[in-house]
C-alpha cells in the first residue's frame, strides 16, 4: 500500500523510496539510450509555483515531456490557491481537470488541503517544511557515487551551515537510509527539536543516526558526502548580506580546507542555486570532488520516476472505446466531414 500523495518522504518505507529510486533509474538508461518510453501519453501535469524555479520547473517539464504528457505551468500569482476560491474547491476542480498536480507553497498546510480535496496524486515541489523531491534526486545521486566498496547505510552526510527546509529534507532521507546524519551549524540555526525527533524515530527503524553540533573536527569526520545550501531560506525573513556574513562566514564557508577534513574521498553536494563565495567557494564547487551538476540532472531523472510511480496510466476501456468512435464517425459523416480510422 502506497499513499496518493507525494509530500513528504518519511510517509513511505525505506523500501518503497529504493523502489521508486530504482524505477528512476532504469527510466535514465531508457532515456539515455534514446527510448522513451510513453507511459503518461495523454496525461497532464500541472505546475503550481507560488516561487521562482529553475530546476524543479525544467524538470518536471522534461519529465513529463519524456513520458509522451503534458505539463502545464502555472507562474506565482496566475492561479487561486487559497485567494477567492478556497483550496477546497481549486483542489476538486485540478482534481477533474489534471491527472497529476505539482505544487511549491509558500505554506505547507496548503499543499496537504490541496491534496486533501484533489483526486489527483499531489507532489511536493518544495514548502516552507521540507523538499521531497530534492531529496529523492539526492539519494538517487548518493547512490551513483557510493565511495567504494560501501552501501548507502553505510554513509554518513554532513550539512554544513543553516537549518533550511533542504537541509530538514537531507536530515530525514539520511535517516530514512539508515545512514549517519550531522548538521554542523551555529546555535540558532539549527535543526529545532520536533523535527529532529522526526529524523532519531527514522534511525530506530534504519540504525541511522542524526547529530546537530558546532564542533567542526566531530561534525566533518569520516563524512562521505558535504552538503550545504544559502544561509538564508527563501521562506525566512531575508537577512541582509552583512547580517548573515557576520552569522556564518567564515566559519561555515565550505572550502578546501573543510573537504581536506572530511572523508579522502568525499564527494561536495549542493541543491543549487548557490550564492558563491558565501556558503561556498569556486574552488569547492567547480573542483573534482564537486557532484552538484550531476545532482542538478537527476532532478530530472529523479522526478521521471516519481511521476511513473505516482500519475496513473491510461486504461483504455475497449468497448467503450469502439462504440465512441463509431458514434464520432456517424456524426462527423453528417457533418461532412471525414472519420477517424478504427485502429
Ligand atoms: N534545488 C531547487 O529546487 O532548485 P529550484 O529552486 O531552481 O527549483
Amino acid at each position: 500500500m502506497t499513499a496518493k500523495d507525494f509530500l513528504d518522504t518519511n510517509d513511505f518505507t525505506k523500501d518503497q523510496l529504493l523502489d521508486m529510486i530504482e524505477l528512476s533509474r532504469v527510466l535514465k538508461r531508457c532515456v539515455k539510450a534514446g527510448y522513451f518510453p510513453e507511459l503518461l501519453r495523454h496525461k497532464a501535469l500541472g505546475m503550481i509555483f507560488q516561487q521562482v524555479s529553475t530546476r524543479t520547473r525544467l524538470s518536471f517539464e522534461g519529465a513529463m515531456a519524456d513520458l509522451g504528457g503534458d505539463a502545464q505551468f502555472y507562474a506565482p500569482g496566475t492561479i487561486q490557491l487559497g485567494g477567492h476560491e478556497t483550496i477546497e474547491d481549486s483542489a476538486r476542480v485540478m482534481g477533474r481537470l489534471l491527472d497529476v498536480i505539482m505544487a511549491r507553497v509558500d505554506r505547507h498546510e496548503d499543499l496537504v488541503e490541496l491534496a486533501k480535496y484533489s483526486q489527483v496524486p499531489v507532489i511536493n515541489g518544495m514548502s516552507d517544511y521540507n523538499h521531497p523531491t530534492q531529496e529523492m534526486g539526492d539519494l538517487l545521486t548518493m547512490i551513483e557515487h557510493l565511495p567504494e566498496g560501501k552501501r548507502i547505510e553505510n554513509c554518513k552526510m554532513v550539512f554544513v551551515g543553516d537549518a533550511t527546509q533542504v537541509c530538514v529534507s537531507e536530515m530525514f532521507i539520511c535517516s530514512k537510509m539508515g545512514m549517519g546524519f550531522v548538521q554542523y551549524g551555529p546555535e540558532g540555526h539549527q535543526i529545532r527539536e520536533d523535527l529532529l525527533a522526526i529524523g532519531r524515530k527514522n534511525c530506530e527503524e534504519s540504525g541511522g543516526s542524526v547529530t546537530v553540533t558546532d564542533n567542526r573536527e566531530e561534525a566533518m569526520k569520516d563524512a562521505d558526502f558535504v552538503y550545504t545550501d544559502v544561509w538564508y531560506g527563501l521562506y525566512d525573513k531575508e537577512l541582509s548580506k552583512d547580517e548573515r556574513m557576520a552569522i556564518f562566514y567564515p566559519t561555515y564557508q565550505v572550502t578546501e580546507e573543510l573537504m581536506d577534513m572530511a572523508a579522502p574521498d568525499a564527494k561536495f553536494m549542493h541543491c543549487l542555486p548557490a550564492s558563491r563565495g558565501e556558503e561556498v567557494t569556486d574552488e569547492v564547487i567547480d573542483g573534482a570532488q564537486s557532484i552538484c551538476w550531476d545532482e542538478a540532472e537527476n532532478r530530472k531523472h529523479s522526478i521521471r520516476g516519481l511521476l511513473a510511480w505516482f500519475c496513473p496510466q491510461a486504461k483504455v476501456d475497449e468497448p467503450e472505446a469502439d462504440d465512441a468512435r463509431e458514434q464520432l464517425n456517424y456524426l462527423l459523416e453528417g457533418l461532412g466531414k471525414q472519420g477517424v480510422p478504427t485502429a
